[in-house]
């Protein structure tokens, strides 16, 4: 069947590369709004009997990227698609995987509903935590992984003596993979959550970081204060330089990513369009 790649507003920034990598005839959908802010969408290439591969990132105005993606789908099909998927770089809503309070909606149940449609959705490294396997949620899912490409970073910057910290139990994962496949070692730290923007990073006396170079890792970068908690503890115990490096860098807070990088160099996937995405993941999509 033949193939098409059609980025969505979101998608631009990884789109062409991806479809490159992937040896597939490339497009971009056209997204309008009307005056009173409904969306116009079009594709301007024929997708009649074809695979049509959506990708998008949902960051910025994520719950407008939504809708576009669902009238993308719904259009495509009425347009006689014959297979629909979709590439999702940072895909949002993960975090929510329960009820935390009384009467709260958990989200990523129901984005996991609207998202069904698909034939396919590729994700990369989606925030599974509460809920273990992706399947759980998204039948049609594929998880793919970039930590491998955090590792590559730090063994081509040549950073010597590094020492791979997750700030909690939840980034755990992500720092002890990006460590071991390098052969290096990772810690983890524990975090206590309050509110949105205040944690409490509980450090471990055991763990010595004097004089290493330090790479926190984390899945995501949201507001910036688990990495900022981090730092301001851990470097009182004199590190030689500290790296923050995250998969997806939503940066919701811009105070607090200047501030970060008064401490530490900030450096993450291009998931998300950034000038800290400096790691490419359409080196995931290869043929
Ligand atoms: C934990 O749940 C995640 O791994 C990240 O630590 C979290 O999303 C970071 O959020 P923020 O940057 O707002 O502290």
């Amino acid at each position: 069947m033949e193939e098409v790649i059609v980025s969505c507003s979101g998608g631009k920034h990884v789109g062409k590369d991806i479809a490159k990598n992937l040896k597939i005839k490339y497009s971009e959908l056209s997204t309008e709004k009307f005056p009173d802010e409904e969306l116009n969408i079009k594709f301007k290439t024929e997708i009649k009997n074809k695979k049509v591969i959506l990708i998008q990132s949902f960051y910025d105005n994520l719950n407008e990227k939504i809708i576009e993606t669902l009238f993308a789908y719904y259009t495509a099909k009425d347009l006689g698609a014959k297979k629909i998927e979709l590439i999702s770089p940072y895909f949002p809503y993960f975090r929510q995987d329960k009820r935390f309070e009384k009467g709260q909606g958990v989200s990523i149940k129901i984005i996991s509903k609207l998202f069904k449609i698909f034939d396919k959705i590729y994700f990369i490294d989606p925030h599974l935590h509460r809920i273990k396997k992706l399947k759980q949620v998204f039948k049609n899912g594929k998880k793919l992984d970039a930590t491998p490409l955090i590792s590559e970073y730090v063994k081509n910057k040549k950073i010597k003596n590094p020492l791979f910290i997750g700030p909690d139990v939840e980034s755990g994962q992500w720092a002890k993979k990006a460590a071991d496949i390098i052969n290096e070692k990772s810690a983890i730290l524990k975090k206590k959550r309050y509110s949105d923007r205040k944690v409490e990073i509980k450090l471990d006396k055991k763990i010595n970081v004097e004089g290493k170079n330090l790479i926190l890792v984390d899945d995501i970068i949201s507001t910036g204060h688990t990495m900022l908690e981090t730092i301001k503890k851990i470097k009182k115990m004199k590190p030689k330089k500290i790296y923050c490096i995250a998969i997806h860098g939503v940066f919701a807070d811009k105070k607090t990513l200047n501030e970060l990088k008064k401490h530490s160099e900030v450096i993450c996937t291009n998931t998300i369009p950034n000038k800290e995405g400096k790691i490419d993941i359409s080196n995931l999509f290869k043929k």
